[in-house]
Protein backbone atom coordinates (compact mmCIF):
# COMPACT_ATOMS: atom_id res chain seq x y z
CA UNK A 1 0.00 0.00 0.00
CA UNK A 2 1.06 3.34 -0.91
CA UNK A 3 1.16 5.47 2.11
CA UNK A 4 1.20 9.71 1.75
CA UNK A 5 1.91 11.74 4.60
CA UNK A 6 0.85 15.59 3.99
CA UNK A 7 2.27 18.09 6.95
CA UNK A 8 -0.25 20.92 7.87
CA UNK A 9 -4.23 20.13 8.26
CA UNK A 10 -5.50 23.61 6.88
CA UNK A 11 -7.91 24.38 4.26
CA UNK A 12 -5.73 22.98 1.68
CA UNK A 13 -4.35 19.78 3.63
CA UNK A 14 -7.27 18.42 5.33
CA UNK A 15 -9.73 18.73 2.17
CA UNK A 16 -7.23 17.76 -0.38
CA UNK A 17 -6.24 14.24 1.10
CA UNK A 18 -9.74 13.32 2.18
CA UNK A 19 -10.19 13.42 -1.75
CA UNK A 20 -7.39 11.84 -2.44
CA UNK A 21 -8.16 8.99 0.25
CA UNK A 22 -11.90 8.72 -0.78
CA UNK A 23 -10.48 8.89 -4.44
CA UNK A 24 -7.61 6.30 -4.17
CA UNK A 25 -8.66 3.29 -1.19
CA UNK A 26 -4.93 1.21 -2.10
CA UNK A 27 -3.48 4.45 -0.86
CA UNK A 28 -3.02 5.60 2.94
CA UNK A 29 -2.97 8.79 3.40
CA UNK A 30 -2.02 10.38 7.08
CA UNK A 31 -2.88 14.21 7.92
CA UNK A 32 -0.15 15.49 10.31
CA UNK A 33 -0.25 18.93 12.14
CA UNK A 34 1.28 20.40 15.00
CA UNK A 35 -1.72 21.67 16.45
CA UNK A 36 -2.96 19.39 18.93
CA UNK A 37 -6.29 21.29 18.46
CA UNK A 38 -7.09 21.03 15.14
CA UNK A 39 -6.02 17.62 14.95
CA UNK A 40 -8.56 16.84 17.48
CA UNK A 41 -10.79 18.61 15.77
CA UNK A 42 -10.08 16.76 12.14
CA UNK A 43 -10.99 13.49 14.96
CA UNK A 44 -14.21 14.62 15.69
CA UNK A 45 -17.99 15.70 14.27
CA UNK A 46 -17.01 19.14 14.40
CA UNK A 47 -14.25 19.75 11.72
CA UNK A 48 -12.27 22.97 12.18
CA UNK A 49 -13.34 24.19 8.59
CA UNK A 50 -16.40 24.68 7.42
CA UNK A 51 -16.57 23.37 3.69
CA UNK A 52 -19.87 22.38 2.05
CA UNK A 53 -19.45 18.75 1.23
CA UNK A 54 -16.58 18.03 3.44
CA UNK A 55 -18.32 16.15 6.20
CA UNK A 56 -19.32 13.16 4.25
CA UNK A 57 -16.07 12.95 2.50
CA UNK A 58 -14.16 12.68 5.74
CA UNK A 59 -16.92 10.24 7.47
CA UNK A 60 -16.59 8.05 4.43
CA UNK A 61 -12.83 7.36 5.00
CA UNK A 62 -11.72 8.55 8.72
CA UNK A 63 -10.42 5.89 10.50
CA UNK A 64 -9.92 3.37 6.99
CA UNK A 65 -7.09 5.06 5.08
CA UNK A 66 -7.36 8.61 5.97
CA UNK A 67 -6.26 9.14 9.51
CA UNK A 68 -5.50 12.45 11.29
CA UNK A 69 -2.80 12.94 13.60
CA UNK A 70 0.14 14.92 15.60
CA UNK A 71 2.49 12.12 15.62
CA UNK A 72 4.34 13.94 12.84
CA UNK A 73 7.50 12.23 12.68
CA UNK A 74 6.48 8.63 12.79
CA UNK A 75 3.71 9.73 9.77
CA UNK A 76 6.55 11.46 7.74
CA UNK A 77 9.32 8.43 8.24
CA UNK A 78 6.87 5.93 6.75
CA UNK A 79 5.53 7.92 4.18
CA UNK A 80 6.47 7.10 0.38
CA UNK A 81 5.09 10.91 -0.58
CA UNK A 82 5.10 13.94 1.42
CA UNK A 83 2.99 16.93 0.60
CA UNK A 84 3.93 19.96 2.45
CA UNK A 85 1.16 21.73 2.84
CA UNK A 86 2.07 24.51 5.65
CA UNK A 87 1.62 28.19 5.77
CA UNK A 88 3.55 30.69 3.84
CA UNK A 89 2.13 34.18 5.17
CA UNK A 90 3.92 37.56 3.80
CA UNK A 91 7.16 38.35 5.99
CA UNK A 92 6.05 41.10 8.88
CA UNK A 93 10.19 41.61 9.77
CA UNK A 94 13.58 41.84 8.30
CA UNK A 95 14.87 40.95 4.46
CA UNK A 96 11.79 41.75 2.49
CA UNK A 97 8.98 42.07 5.17
CA UNK A 98 5.85 42.72 4.13
CA UNK A 99 6.33 41.32 0.46
CA UNK A 100 8.54 38.21 0.62
CA UNK A 101 6.80 34.94 1.64
CA UNK A 102 7.80 33.65 5.25
CA UNK A 103 9.31 29.98 4.54
CA UNK A 104 10.04 29.45 8.38
CA UNK A 105 7.40 26.78 8.29
CA UNK A 106 8.10 25.18 5.46
CA UNK A 107 12.01 25.27 6.18
CA UNK A 108 11.31 23.53 9.77
CA UNK A 109 9.36 20.88 7.73
CA UNK A 110 11.87 20.13 5.38
CA UNK A 111 14.36 19.74 7.86
CA UNK A 112 12.45 17.57 10.14
CA UNK A 113 11.82 15.21 7.30
CA UNK A 114 15.51 15.22 6.53
CA UNK A 115 16.28 14.52 10.46
CA UNK A 116 13.24 11.24 10.71
CA UNK A 117 13.61 10.01 7.22
CA UNK A 118 14.94 6.44 6.58
CA UNK A 119 13.85 5.65 2.89
CA UNK A 120 13.50 7.43 -0.45
CA UNK A 121 10.98 10.31 -0.38
CA UNK A 122 8.74 12.11 -3.11
CA UNK A 123 8.27 15.67 -1.22
CA UNK A 124 5.46 17.58 -2.94
CA UNK A 125 5.55 21.44 -2.32
CA UNK A 126 1.41 21.89 -1.90
CA UNK A 127 1.50 25.16 0.05
CA UNK A 128 1.53 27.92 -2.88
CA UNK A 129 5.67 29.15 -2.58
CA UNK A 130 8.03 31.46 -4.13
CA UNK A 131 10.02 30.30 -7.36
CA UNK A 132 13.11 28.09 -6.80
CA UNK A 133 11.69 27.21 -3.11
CA UNK A 134 12.63 23.84 -4.21
CA UNK A 135 15.80 24.60 -4.91
CA UNK A 136 16.38 25.57 -1.42
CA UNK A 137 14.32 22.98 -0.36
CA UNK A 138 16.58 20.38 -1.86
CA UNK A 139 19.65 21.60 -0.53
CA UNK A 140 18.10 20.95 2.97
CA UNK A 141 17.27 17.76 2.52
CA UNK A 142 20.01 16.92 0.01
CA UNK A 143 22.84 18.45 2.75
CA UNK A 144 21.48 16.04 5.52
CA UNK A 145 20.33 12.88 3.46
CA UNK A 146 22.25 10.20 5.00
CA UNK A 147 22.20 8.31 1.40
CA UNK A 148 18.31 8.79 0.94
CA UNK A 149 17.19 10.21 -2.34
CA UNK A 150 14.82 12.45 -2.06
CA UNK A 151 12.36 14.20 -5.21
CA UNK A 152 11.10 17.56 -4.82
CA UNK A 153 8.19 18.22 -6.98
CA UNK A 154 6.09 21.44 -7.10
CA UNK A 155 1.94 20.37 -7.44
CA UNK A 156 0.05 23.41 -6.27
CA UNK A 157 -3.27 23.78 -5.38
CA UNK A 158 -6.04 25.52 -7.49
CA UNK A 159 -9.10 25.27 -5.21
CA UNK A 160 -10.95 27.97 -3.71
CA UNK A 161 -12.82 28.21 -0.18
CA UNK A 162 -16.34 27.36 -0.58
CA UNK A 163 -16.14 24.69 -3.21
CA UNK A 164 -13.39 23.39 -2.10
CA UNK A 165 -14.22 19.76 -2.69
CA UNK A 166 -16.23 20.44 -5.79
CA UNK A 167 -12.99 22.11 -7.62
CA UNK A 168 -10.77 18.66 -6.12
CA UNK A 169 -13.46 16.17 -7.16
CA UNK A 170 -13.50 18.20 -10.78
CA UNK A 171 -10.50 20.02 -11.20
CA UNK A 172 -9.60 22.22 -14.71
CA UNK A 173 -6.37 21.33 -14.42
CA UNK A 174 -3.53 19.50 -11.84
CA UNK A 175 -0.20 20.84 -12.29
CA UNK A 176 2.94 18.59 -11.34
CA UNK A 177 6.47 20.49 -11.93
CA UNK A 178 9.52 18.59 -11.60
CA UNK A 179 13.33 17.74 -12.06
CA UNK A 180 13.61 16.68 -16.16
CA UNK A 181 16.03 13.54 -14.94
CA UNK A 182 15.36 10.48 -15.02
CA UNK A 183 14.09 9.89 -11.28
CA UNK A 184 12.22 13.42 -11.51
CA UNK A 185 10.28 12.08 -14.32
CA UNK A 186 9.27 8.58 -12.43
CA UNK A 187 8.91 11.13 -9.04
CA UNK A 188 6.23 13.11 -11.69
CA UNK A 189 4.54 9.89 -12.63
CA UNK A 190 4.30 8.19 -8.93
CA UNK A 191 2.43 11.17 -8.29
CA UNK A 192 0.19 11.78 -11.73
CA UNK A 193 -1.14 8.22 -11.05
CA UNK A 194 -2.46 9.11 -7.71
CA UNK A 195 -4.52 11.57 -9.51
CA UNK A 196 -5.12 9.75 -12.56
CA UNK A 197 -7.36 7.73 -10.51
CA UNK A 198 -10.32 10.22 -10.82
CA UNK A 199 -8.81 13.16 -12.66
CA UNK A 200 -8.79 12.80 -16.48
CA UNK A 201 -5.41 12.89 -18.36
CA UNK A 202 -5.57 15.29 -20.52
CA UNK A 203 -6.25 17.41 -17.22
CA UNK A 204 -2.60 16.63 -15.72
CA UNK A 205 0.10 19.33 -16.73
CA UNK A 206 3.70 18.46 -16.17
CA UNK A 207 6.11 21.00 -16.41
CA UNK A 208 9.68 22.14 -14.76
CA UNK A 209 9.94 23.06 -11.29
CA UNK A 210 10.05 26.83 -11.79
CA UNK A 211 7.37 27.20 -14.62
CA UNK A 212 4.72 24.97 -12.11
CA UNK A 213 6.19 27.41 -8.94
CA UNK A 214 5.61 30.77 -10.93
CA UNK A 215 2.36 29.46 -12.66
CA UNK A 216 0.03 29.44 -9.41
CA UNK A 217 1.77 33.09 -8.46
CA UNK A 218 0.72 34.11 -11.93
CA UNK A 219 -2.98 32.28 -11.46
CA UNK A 220 -3.78 34.14 -8.54
CA UNK A 221 -2.27 37.37 -9.55
CA UNK A 222 -4.36 37.26 -12.48
CA UNK A 223 -7.66 35.94 -11.00
CA UNK A 224 -6.82 38.88 -8.51
CA UNK A 225 -6.21 41.33 -11.31
CA UNK A 226 -9.72 40.76 -13.17
CA UNK A 227 -11.66 41.49 -9.95
CA UNK A 228 -9.62 44.84 -9.73
CA UNK A 229 -10.13 45.66 -13.35
CA UNK A 230 -14.33 45.05 -12.31
CA UNK A 231 -13.96 46.95 -9.47
CA UNK A 232 -11.74 49.97 -10.88
CA UNK A 233 -14.90 49.99 -13.37
CA UNK A 234 -17.38 50.21 -10.67
CA UNK A 235 -15.54 53.31 -9.53
CA UNK A 236 -16.27 55.13 -13.21
CA UNK A 237 -19.81 53.25 -13.83
CA UNK A 238 -20.83 55.61 -10.61
CA UNK A 239 -19.24 58.41 -11.62
CA UNK A 240 -20.66 57.68 -14.87
CA UNK A 241 -24.79 56.14 -14.77
CA UNK A 242 -23.40 52.91 -16.39
CA UNK A 243 -24.48 50.06 -14.46
CA UNK A 244 -21.35 47.46 -13.73
CA UNK A 245 -23.53 44.80 -13.89
CA UNK A 246 -24.63 45.38 -17.45
CA UNK A 247 -20.79 46.30 -18.24
CA UNK A 248 -19.66 43.22 -16.89
CA UNK A 249 -22.09 41.06 -18.76
CA UNK A 250 -21.38 42.69 -22.04
CA UNK A 251 -17.57 42.39 -21.88
CA UNK A 252 -17.88 39.10 -20.30
CA UNK A 253 -20.05 37.96 -23.49
CA UNK A 254 -16.34 38.27 -25.52
CA UNK A 255 -15.14 34.73 -25.31
CA UNK A 256 -11.73 36.08 -25.15
CA UNK A 257 -12.52 37.16 -21.89
CA UNK A 258 -15.26 35.18 -20.22
CA UNK A 259 -17.76 35.84 -17.75
CA UNK A 260 -16.27 34.63 -14.54
CA UNK A 261 -15.08 36.19 -11.86
CA UNK A 262 -15.90 39.59 -13.13
CA UNK A 263 -18.26 40.77 -10.01
CA UNK A 264 -17.42 44.05 -8.72
CA UNK A 265 -17.35 43.93 -4.90
CA UNK A 266 -16.19 45.91 -1.71
CA UNK A 267 -12.79 44.11 -2.53
CA UNK A 268 -11.29 40.52 -2.78
CA UNK A 269 -10.04 38.84 0.39
CA UNK A 270 -8.73 35.63 1.24
CA UNK A 271 -5.46 34.38 2.28
CA UNK A 272 -3.70 34.54 -0.54
CA UNK A 273 -4.44 36.77 -3.26
CA UNK A 274 -3.03 39.91 -1.31
CA UNK A 275 0.01 37.35 -0.28
CA UNK A 276 0.50 35.91 -3.24
CA UNK A 277 0.58 38.82 -5.38
CA UNK A 278 3.39 40.88 -2.79
CA UNK A 279 5.15 37.42 -2.81
CA UNK A 280 5.16 37.96 -6.85
CA UNK A 281 5.96 42.04 -6.51
CA UNK A 282 9.24 40.61 -4.38
CA UNK A 283 10.57 38.22 -6.72
CA UNK A 284 10.12 40.95 -9.42
CA UNK A 285 12.39 43.40 -7.50
CA UNK A 286 15.12 41.10 -6.75
CA UNK A 287 15.10 40.69 -10.61
CA UNK A 288 15.16 44.01 -11.53
CA UNK A 289 11.53 44.19 -12.64
CA UNK A 290 10.70 47.10 -11.65
CA UNK A 291 7.86 47.89 -14.08
CA UNK A 292 6.20 44.29 -13.31
CA UNK A 293 6.95 45.14 -10.06
CA UNK A 294 4.92 48.27 -10.10
CA UNK A 295 1.85 46.21 -12.54
CA UNK A 296 1.14 44.14 -9.92
CA UNK A 297 1.05 46.18 -7.20
CA UNK A 298 -1.64 48.38 -8.74
CA UNK A 299 -4.07 45.66 -8.18
CA UNK A 300 -3.46 45.88 -4.28
CA UNK A 301 -3.36 49.10 -4.72
CA UNK A 302 -6.97 49.12 -6.19
CA UNK A 303 -8.17 46.68 -4.12
CA UNK A 304 -7.26 48.95 -0.87
CA UNK A 305 -9.05 51.89 -3.22
CA UNK A 306 -12.45 50.02 -3.08
CA UNK A 307 -12.56 49.09 0.28
CA UNK A 308 -11.60 52.87 1.46
CA UNK A 309 -14.17 54.14 -0.63
CA UNK A 310 -17.24 51.92 0.75
CA UNK A 311 -16.27 53.05 3.74
CA UNK A 312 -16.46 56.73 2.77
CA UNK A 313 -19.72 56.35 0.90
CA UNK A 314 -21.00 55.15 3.72
CA UNK A 315 -19.89 58.16 6.21
CA UNK A 316 -20.72 60.86 3.21
CA UNK A 317 -23.89 59.30 2.69
CA UNK A 318 -25.09 59.18 6.01
CA UNK A 319 -24.62 62.86 6.26
CA UNK A 320 -20.69 62.71 6.93
CA UNK A 321 -21.08 61.28 10.16
CA UNK A 322 -21.84 58.13 11.58
CA UNK A 323 -20.52 58.92 15.36
CA UNK A 324 -23.15 56.75 17.70
CA UNK A 325 -25.03 55.88 14.85
CA UNK A 326 -25.86 51.42 14.71
CA UNK A 327 -24.83 50.36 11.53
CA UNK A 328 -25.57 46.39 10.70
CA UNK A 329 -22.57 43.88 9.91
CA UNK A 330 -24.29 41.90 7.60
CA UNK A 331 -21.28 39.32 6.54
CA UNK A 332 -18.08 38.84 8.02
CA UNK A 333 -16.41 36.24 6.07
CA UNK A 334 -14.00 36.70 2.99
CA UNK A 335 -16.70 34.99 0.78
CA UNK A 336 -19.67 32.94 1.24
CA UNK A 337 -19.76 29.69 2.03
CA UNK A 338 -16.59 29.50 4.28
CA UNK A 339 -16.45 30.86 8.20
CA UNK A 340 -12.74 32.07 7.04
CA UNK A 341 -11.91 35.80 7.96
CA UNK A 342 -8.50 35.97 6.79
CA UNK A 343 -8.16 39.14 4.90
CA UNK A 344 -11.86 39.68 4.89
CA UNK A 345 -12.78 43.45 3.31
CA UNK A 346 -15.46 43.05 6.28
CA UNK A 347 -11.82 44.07 8.95
CA UNK A 348 -10.79 47.03 6.77
CA UNK A 349 -14.76 48.56 6.39
CA UNK A 350 -15.31 47.45 10.48
CA UNK A 351 -12.03 49.23 11.62
CA UNK A 352 -12.90 51.99 8.71
CA UNK A 353 -16.24 52.53 10.27
CA UNK A 354 -15.36 52.31 14.43
CA UNK A 355 -12.46 54.79 12.99
CA UNK A 356 -16.03 57.28 12.48
CA UNK A 357 -16.80 56.24 16.28
CA UNK A 358 -19.69 53.77 14.68
CA UNK A 359 -21.84 51.20 16.44
CA UNK A 360 -21.44 48.09 14.69
CA UNK A 361 -23.83 44.78 15.07
CA UNK A 362 -22.25 41.70 13.07
CA UNK A 363 -24.01 38.99 11.58
CA UNK A 364 -22.29 36.19 9.66
CA UNK A 365 -23.76 32.61 9.91
CA UNK A 366 -20.58 30.67 9.94
CA UNK A 367 -18.02 32.92 11.85
CA UNK A 368 -17.65 33.33 15.59
CA UNK A 369 -18.25 36.33 18.02
CA UNK A 370 -14.70 35.47 19.23
CA UNK A 371 -13.07 35.38 15.56
CA UNK A 372 -14.60 38.50 14.81
CA UNK A 373 -13.26 40.35 18.22
CA UNK A 374 -9.86 38.58 17.42
CA UNK A 375 -9.63 40.18 13.73
CA UNK A 376 -10.87 43.46 14.73
CA UNK A 377 -8.48 43.63 17.57
CA UNK A 378 -5.48 43.14 16.05
CA UNK A 379 -2.81 45.39 14.23
CA UNK A 380 -3.16 45.40 10.68
CA UNK A 381 -0.59 44.69 8.29
CA UNK A 382 0.10 47.24 6.17
CA UNK A 383 1.85 45.99 3.27
CA UNK A 384 2.80 49.21 1.93
CA UNK A 385 4.70 50.23 5.47
CA UNK A 386 5.64 47.05 7.23
CA UNK A 387 6.99 49.36 10.18
CA UNK A 388 4.52 51.96 10.76
CA UNK A 389 1.81 49.25 12.42
CA UNK A 390 -1.68 50.74 12.90
CA UNK A 391 -2.33 51.07 16.94
CA UNK A 392 -5.64 49.69 17.97
CA UNK A 393 -8.09 51.70 19.86
CA UNK A 394 -9.21 49.59 23.43
CA UNK A 395 -12.33 51.14 23.08
CA UNK A 396 -13.10 50.36 19.59
CA UNK A 397 -14.27 46.92 19.91
CA UNK A 398 -16.79 47.97 23.39
CA UNK A 399 -18.62 49.06 19.95
CA UNK A 400 -19.23 46.00 18.13
CA UNK A 401 -21.66 43.19 19.49
CA UNK A 402 -22.70 40.07 17.64
CA UNK A 403 -26.06 39.20 16.38
CA UNK A 404 -27.47 35.71 15.73
CA UNK A 405 -29.82 36.43 12.92
CA UNK A 406 -29.78 39.78 10.08
CA UNK A 407 -33.13 40.99 11.84
CA UNK A 408 -31.95 41.31 16.01
CA UNK A 409 -28.64 43.19 13.60
CA UNK A 410 -30.80 45.65 11.56
CA UNK A 411 -32.92 46.33 14.48
CA UNK A 412 -33.00 50.73 15.45
CA UNK A 413 -29.84 50.79 12.87
CA UNK A 414 -29.12 53.52 10.76
CA UNK A 415 -27.57 51.41 7.84
CA UNK A 416 -26.68 48.09 6.85
CA UNK A 417 -23.77 46.97 5.15
CA UNK A 418 -23.89 43.67 3.30
CA UNK A 419 -20.14 42.87 3.52
CA UNK A 420 -20.18 39.00 2.20
CA UNK A 421 -23.04 37.53 -0.34
CA UNK A 422 -24.23 34.96 1.70
CA UNK A 423 -27.39 33.24 -0.01
CA UNK A 424 -29.73 33.86 3.01
CA UNK A 425 -29.29 37.78 2.66
CA UNK A 426 -31.14 37.69 -0.92
CA UNK A 427 -34.04 36.66 0.44
CA UNK A 428 -34.28 38.86 3.63
CA UNK A 429 -37.48 40.27 4.63
CA UNK A 430 -36.51 43.86 3.93
CA UNK A 431 -40.01 45.51 4.57
CA UNK A 432 -39.56 43.69 8.17
CA UNK A 433 -36.44 45.61 8.25
CA UNK A 434 -36.96 48.71 7.17
CA UNK A 435 -39.92 48.99 9.37
CA UNK A 436 -37.51 48.44 12.45
CA UNK A 437 -35.00 50.71 11.10
CA UNK A 438 -34.19 54.31 12.28
CA UNK A 439 -35.18 56.43 8.78
CA UNK A 440 -33.43 57.40 6.82
CA UNK A 441 -32.38 53.90 6.77
CA UNK A 442 -30.23 53.27 4.16
CA UNK A 443 -28.57 49.96 2.96
CA UNK A 444 -25.25 49.89 1.61
CA UNK A 445 -24.33 46.72 -0.39
CA UNK A 446 -20.80 45.71 -0.90
CA UNK A 447 -21.45 42.94 -2.95
CA UNK A 448 -24.37 43.33 -5.50
CA UNK A 449 -26.94 40.67 -3.99
CA UNK A 450 -30.39 43.46 -2.96
CA UNK A 451 -32.65 43.84 -5.39
CA UNK A 452 -31.63 48.09 -5.64
CA UNK A 453 -35.45 49.08 -7.19
CA UNK A 454 -37.64 46.70 -4.93
CA UNK A 455 -35.88 48.19 -1.78
CA UNK A 456 -35.86 51.45 -3.15
CA UNK A 457 -39.85 50.89 -3.27
CA UNK A 458 -39.59 49.63 0.16
CA UNK A 459 -38.20 53.08 1.37
CA UNK A 460 -34.49 52.26 1.31
CA UNK A 461 -31.96 54.79 0.43
CA UNK A 462 -29.43 52.29 -1.35
CA UNK A 463 -26.21 52.39 -2.75
CA UNK A 464 -25.00 49.59 -4.55
CA UNK A 465 -21.25 48.71 -6.06
CA UNK A 466 -21.13 50.28 -9.34
CA UNK A 467 -24.72 50.93 -9.43
CA UNK A 468 -26.48 54.36 -10.83
CA UNK A 469 -27.41 56.07 -7.53
P1 LIG B 1 -3.61 26.88 7.09
O1 LIG B 1 -3.02 27.90 7.96
O2 LIG B 1 -5.08 26.62 7.10
O3 LIG B 1 -2.91 25.46 7.39
C1 LIG B 1 -1.53 25.29 7.55
C2 LIG B 1 -1.31 24.27 8.67
O4 LIG B 1 0.08 23.92 8.72
C3 LIG B 1 -1.67 24.80 10.06
O5 LIG B 1 -2.66 23.97 10.64
C4 LIG B 1 -0.35 24.73 10.84
O6 LIG B 1 -0.52 24.36 12.20
C5 LIG B 1 0.39 23.65 10.08
N1 LIG B 1 1.86 23.68 10.25
C6 LIG B 1 2.69 24.74 10.13
N2 LIG B 1 3.97 24.34 10.32
C7 LIG B 1 3.94 23.01 10.55
C8 LIG B 1 4.94 22.02 10.79
N3 LIG B 1 6.25 22.34 10.81
N4 LIG B 1 4.55 20.73 11.00
C9 LIG B 1 3.24 20.40 10.98
N5 LIG B 1 2.24 21.29 10.73
C10 LIG B 1 2.59 22.57 10.51
O7 LIG B 1 -3.14 27.23 5.62
P2 LIG B 1 -3.89 26.87 4.23
O8 LIG B 1 -4.94 27.87 3.96
O9 LIG B 1 -4.20 25.41 4.22
O10 LIG B 1 -2.71 27.16 3.20
C11 LIG B 1 -1.58 26.33 3.12
C12 LIG B 1 -0.82 26.68 1.86
O11 LIG B 1 -1.63 26.42 0.71
C13 LIG B 1 -0.41 28.16 1.75
O12 LIG B 1 0.84 28.22 1.13
C14 LIG B 1 -1.47 28.74 0.84
O13 LIG B 1 -0.98 29.83 0.10
C15 LIG B 1 -1.78 27.60 -0.10
N6 LIG B 1 -3.13 27.60 -0.66
C16 LIG B 1 -4.21 27.90 0.10
C17 LIG B 1 -5.50 27.85 -0.45
C18 LIG B 1 -6.72 28.18 0.38
O14 LIG B 1 -7.81 28.21 -0.19
N7 LIG B 1 -6.63 28.42 1.66
C19 LIG B 1 -5.67 27.44 -1.77
C20 LIG B 1 -4.55 27.12 -2.52
C21 LIG B 1 -3.28 27.19 -1.95
C1 LIG C 1 -8.48 31.82 -4.66
C2 LIG C 1 -8.43 31.22 -6.06
O1 LIG C 1 -9.71 31.34 -6.67
C3 LIG C 1 -8.02 29.75 -6.00
O2 LIG C 1 -7.88 29.23 -7.31
C4 LIG C 1 -6.70 29.63 -5.26
O3 LIG C 1 -6.33 28.27 -5.13
C5 LIG C 1 -6.84 30.25 -3.89
O4 LIG C 1 -7.23 31.64 -4.03
C6 LIG C 1 -5.55 30.27 -3.12
O5 LIG C 1 -4.48 30.18 -3.67
O6 LIG C 1 -5.71 30.41 -1.90
P1 LIG C 1 -10.22 31.82 -2.66
O7 LIG C 1 -9.40 32.96 -2.16
O8 LIG C 1 -10.53 30.71 -1.74
O9 LIG C 1 -9.51 31.17 -3.94
O10 LIG C 1 -11.63 32.37 -3.19
P2 LIG C 1 -12.07 33.18 -4.52
O11 LIG C 1 -13.33 32.61 -4.98
O12 LIG C 1 -10.98 33.28 -5.48
O13 LIG C 1 -12.39 34.63 -3.93
C7 LIG C 1 -11.37 35.48 -3.47
C8 LIG C 1 -11.95 36.84 -3.14
O14 LIG C 1 -12.33 37.51 -4.34
C9 LIG C 1 -13.21 36.79 -2.28
O15 LIG C 1 -13.18 37.83 -1.34
C10 LIG C 1 -14.33 36.99 -3.28
O16 LIG C 1 -15.49 37.52 -2.71
C11 LIG C 1 -13.67 37.96 -4.24
N1 LIG C 1 -14.27 37.95 -5.60
C12 LIG C 1 -14.25 36.83 -6.35
C13 LIG C 1 -14.83 39.13 -6.10
O17 LIG C 1 -14.84 40.17 -5.43
N2 LIG C 1 -15.37 39.11 -7.36
C14 LIG C 1 -15.35 38.00 -8.13
O18 LIG C 1 -15.85 38.07 -9.29
C15 LIG C 1 -14.78 36.83 -7.62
Amino acid sequence: MVKICCIGAGYVGGPTMAVIALKCPTIEVAVVDISVPKILAWNSDQLPIYEPGLDEVVKQCRGKNLFFSTDVERHVSEADIIFVSVNTPTKTRGLGAGKAADLTYWESAARMIADVSKTDKIVVEKSTVPVKTAEAIEKILTHNSKGIKYQILSNPEFLAEGTAIKDLFNPDRVLIGGRETPDGLKAIQALKSVYAQWVPEERILTTNLWSAELSKLAANAFLAQRISSINAMSALCEATGADVSQVSHAVGKDTRIGPKFLNASVGFGGSCFQKDILNLIYICECNGLNEVAGYWKQVIKVNDYQKNRFVNRVVSSMFNTVSGKKIAILGFAFKKDTGDTRETPAIDVCKGLLGDKAKLSVYDPQVTEDQIQRDLSMNKFDWDHPIHLQPVSPTAAKEVSFAWDPYEATKDAHGVCILTEWDEFKTLDFQRIFKQMQKPAFVFDGRNVVDVQKLREIGFIVYSIGKPL
